[in-house]
């Protein structure tokens, strides 16, 4: 298990590009078959019965046709793993041997060596673990009181910190030393007589982990009548509580191939919506949700439901949540507990199936607050045009739809979830990958050859703007094309355009579609025609937005605009392609 205390630098990243064997990769977990110079299987990220899976190992690029995500090898095992990027640099160095830098040779604390935290809090869980089966009455409380079935105890690691202030410094001291357990937030020092004590007393032990699926804390729940109901680990160099969504290592595959998360407050609630026979369930730490455990979650799904309580309490973290949610572009729907019931308890009082029907009646929540705005029966359709319009602007901005979107939306069901494949047996022959390829792929395809050459690009000033590229990926990547072309002098190559995108996971995804789809691509057109065609076709496009314009300047008698204009049109009708591109960007300028 990585440590976590690596020192990722760009040498690190480097020489693991260079050593990962992205079919290696992808053989873990999923059955490739050679196709010419591509490897093709079942998807292993999403379900599918039909390989839309594709591997090319010359490029070092793989793509599925069924669910889109695309890119290199590293990212494959991010998705696969659930890994972030720093824990899938350190799992792919050890893997292919590559010697790792640690940061405790490469920044030394004040002279301090860095704590071995992580080594301390695995020997404290195997204590908790082992102190659980000896303990009848913890034991008992988890079976009878709480009724987690013993696979879910084994499944979260759960664990008993018996009474008494010196149990755990016994079973660990000397193995792990006073510092370590300090540091590790499991032991604490008297004030008044300097004594080293066990933090954790007579409680429920839930280790806690990161995303990665290391451990770094542990929440406590008392089993006496401590006043603090929950004690969790004080914040330390590895437990920084507003960064960890509970149960997220054990969920996030789940939550991957479903596409949802179940978001609730408490460690039993997790564990009570998994016993209910629910996947994908996480929780925030007890404080209000954080932006970055928000960030953290839309890293891994577009949908949540959020499970909260359902007092009064659960009510006000649910209203402070869903802007955060919502800003990261999530659907957000709510399940309903009654009365002050959540997840855990209702399960205990009114069964499983109660837990389950919660959440899938969970209702979505931006109609269930405009609902709640403009209850039923209430006719709020402004009576100026002007107010509508800008309503419905308003609307469609803060939803990043287009606004003619929300009158299609509006009367229209919405389409199923995901596009379902074909069903057929697993070893029949590959399909053919669906290839509908743009005439926007086709342009940026010419621009990186396959042997690696550079490409027949013309000359830096006579490529039109990224803006003919109507589609942002494709933009995005002509747009980086264009910047290294013109720092260099020279075209750059993929590698060097990859790199430019990097962060922009969908632009990268898009690239190595295309990429990989180009060998059984037909019907290609070369370089120089295809971005005429895309320069054609933008320019069309800009005329009919310049006549509108023009128009809107003659209503208002906007002069100077309107010689602007009639200017941009002059230019726009003069002009024929090949040769006298848009550089200049005539109608943007
Ligand atoms: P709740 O008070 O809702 O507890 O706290 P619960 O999860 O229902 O617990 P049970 O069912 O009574 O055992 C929700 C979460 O808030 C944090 C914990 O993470 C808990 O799971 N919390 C709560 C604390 O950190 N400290 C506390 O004293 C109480
Ligand atoms: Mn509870």
């Amino acid at each position: 298990m990585p440590l976590g205390n690596v020192h990722i630098t760009p040498q690190l990243v480097q020489a693991v590009r260079d050593a990962v064997d992205i079919v290696a990769i992808a053989s873990d977990h999923t059955r490739l078959r050679k196709a010419g110079r591509r490897y093709q299987g079942l998807c292993p990220i999403h379900k599918e019965k039909t390989p839309s899976f594709s591997v090319d190992p010359t490029q070092g690029l793989f793509y599925c046709f069924g669910c889109g995500a695309g890119g290199d090898a590293i990212k494959l095992h991010m998705l696969t793993t659930g890994d972030d990027f720093p824990a899938a640099i350190e799992n792919l160095a050890m893997r292919y041997g590559i010697p790792l830098p640690s940061r405790t040779e490469a920044r030394f604390t004040g002279g301090r060596p860095e704590r071995d935290i992580e080594g301390a809090l695995q020997a404290a869980a195997e204590f908790f673990k082992d102190q659980l089966r000896k303990s009848a009455f913890a034991l008992n409380y988890l079976r009878e009181k709480r009724r987690i079935p013993p696979e879910l105890v084994e499944r979260f690691g759960l664990g008993y910190a018996p009474e008494g202030y010196k149990n755990l410094l016994a079973a660990l001291h000397p193995r792990v030393s006073h510092a370590d357990l300090e540091a590790a937030g499991l032991i604490a020092r008297s004030e008044r007589s300097g004594d080293l004590y066990d933090r954790f007393r007579h409680r429920l032990m839930f280790p806690i982990h990161n995303a990665a699926g290391r451990l770094v804390g542990f929440g406590g729940r008392t089993l006496g009548d401590d006043k603090a109901k929950y004690v969790n680990t004080n914040e330390t160099d590895r437990f920084h509580k507003g960064d960890l969504l509970y149960g997220l290592h054990l969920a996030k595959r789940e939550i991957r191939e479903s596409g949802q998360a179940i978001l609730c407050e408490g460690y039993f609630d997790v564990i009570g919506t998994v016993a209910s026979g629910l996947e994908g369930a996480v929780a925030g730490m007890g404080t209000a949700l954080t932006p970055e455990q928000t960030k953290l979650l839309a890293r891994y799904t577009e949908g949540v439901v959020v499970a909260y309580d359902g007092d009064s309490a659960g009510e006000n973290a649910f209203r402070r949540a869903l802007p955060l949610l919502l800003a990261e572009g999530l659907g957000v729907r709510r399940a309903r507990f009654p009365g002050s019931h959540d997840p855990d308890s209702l399960r205990i009082e009114a069964g499983e199936e109660a837990v389950r029907a919660a959440v899938e009646g969970a209702e979505d929540a931006v109609t269930a607050e405009i609902g709640r705005l403009i209850p039923d029966g209430v006719s709020a359709e402004p009576q100026s045009a002007i107010l509508r319009y800008s309503y419905s602007r308003l609307a469609a901005g803060r939803l990043g739809i287009p606004v003619e979107m929300l009158a299609r939306r509006a009367d229209r069901p919405p389409a199923p979830e995901r596009p379902a494949g074909p069903a057929g047996p697993q070893e029949r022959p590959v399909a053919p990958p669906r290839l509908v390829r743009s005439l926007e792929e086709q342009a940026l395809e010419h621009l990186f050859p396959e042997d690696g050459t550079p490409p027949q690009a013309p000359p830096l000033d006579e490529l039109p703007p990224p803006e003919v590229f109507l589609d942002p990926e494709c933009r995005n990547i002509f747009d980086a094309f264009r910047t290294l072309y013109a720092g260099a002098g020279v075209p750059p190559d993929l590698a060097a355009v990859r790199s430019r995108l990097e962060g922009d996971d969908r632009a990268i995804a898009r690239l190595a579609k295309i990429m990989v789809e180009r060998e059984v691509a037909s019907g290609k057109i070369g370089l120089l025609e295809s971005l005429d065609r895309l320069t054609d076709r933008w320019r069309k496009q800009r005329r009919q937005e310049v006549q509108r314009e023009i128009a809107e300047a003659q209503r208002t008698g906007d002069h100077a605009l309107l010689g602007r204009l009639l200017d941009e049109r002059d230019r726009l009708n003069r002009s024929h392609y090949r040769g006298s591109r848009p550089g200049a960007n005539p109608g943007l300028g």
